[in-house]
């Protein structure tokens, strides 16, 4: 199948088929960029709502229902990232090679999301969960329209969100183990070293594209108005991690001493 119609699918099919298709044998296609919609398609069963609910807290993970529910939220930030990932494919053209080259990496990036958003159910499931059983939020989603280049995705997507989503993993692998849930405790490990080659992918694409500067000054000018860096990190902040990625330590060094007014940067849960 194309890719262009396979990513479309992907963001506009309706049910979980569809978001989680198989991508093994995609074919690169050319094509001119696609408006982006409102809204994925979502059956009423995975829908957005506007229901907040609370991430559980630390203590209350000895209860099998309760990590069950922090599964349900790492599962939609998932779904989350799929969809948005399937809307830079569609949307941004492909025009020459190197649009092909950096679509690549956002398809294995892809297929990643979907194994992830299948590791997160199965062990949901286990714990009596099931996805769409807690309202559904479309807070990363909603950044979307502000991405109009692939510049601007990779600044947001990869080194943002999947840069903050490390220092989830390794906060949240921990508390897991405490807990002594050792299958959530491999899943998020898994999760963590796939992250690291999407942090990566982002960080290769921006390098290549930036002009004279820093990547530091690159990177913060490329976020939406209203995203700052601290965005970018957790409720704990390793610099072995994003070094891993291929982060060099001015980059890492700005990133751990930025510090603004946004109510987030002291946020005690996901
Ligand atoms: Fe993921
Ligand atoms: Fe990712």
């Amino acid at each position: 199948m194309k890719l262009s119609v396979a990513a479309k699918d992907i963001l506009f099919g309706a049910n979980l088929n569809s978001k989680l298709q198989n991508l093994d044998s995609i074919e690169f296609d050319f094509h001119e960029g696609n408006s982006l919609p409102e809204n994925p398609g979502r059956e009423s069963e995975i829908s957005f709502s506007n229901n907040q609910i609370k991430f559980p807290k630390k203590k209350s993970l000895k209860v099998e229902s309760n990590r069950g529910l922090a599964l349900h939220f790492f599962a939609n930030h998932e779904l989350l990232a799929i969809e948005m990932m399937a809307a830079a494919l569609y949307c941004y053209p492909s025009r020459t090679e190197e649009d092909i080259k950096f679509k690549k990496g956002i398809v294995s990036a892809l297929r990643d999301e979907q194994k992830h958003f299948t590791m997160y159910c199965e062990r949901m499931n286990e714990l009596g969960v099931k996805f769409g059983d807690f309202p559904l939020n479309d807070f990363f989603w909603r950044q979307m329209i502000h991405l109009k280049t692939p510049q601007e995705f990779f600044a947001l997507m990869s080194l943002t969100f999947e840069m903050a989503n490390l220092d989830f993993c390794i906060h949240y692998k921990e508390i897991f183990k405490e807990v002594e849930d050792e299958k959530t405790f491999n899943i998020l490990s898994t999760v963590l070293e796939d992250e690291i080659t999407h942090v990566s992918i982002g960080r290769y694409w921006l390098e290549h594209w930036k002009p004279t500067g820093s990547l530091w000054d690159y990177y913060k000018n490329l976020l939406p108005e209203k995203i700052t860096p601290s965005r970018a990190k957790g409720m704990i902040y390793s610099r072995e991690v994003r070094a891993r990625a291929g982060l060099e330590s001015d980059f890492i060094k700005n990133l751990e001493t930025y510090k603004d007014e946004f109510k987030i940067t002291t946020r005690k849960e996901w």
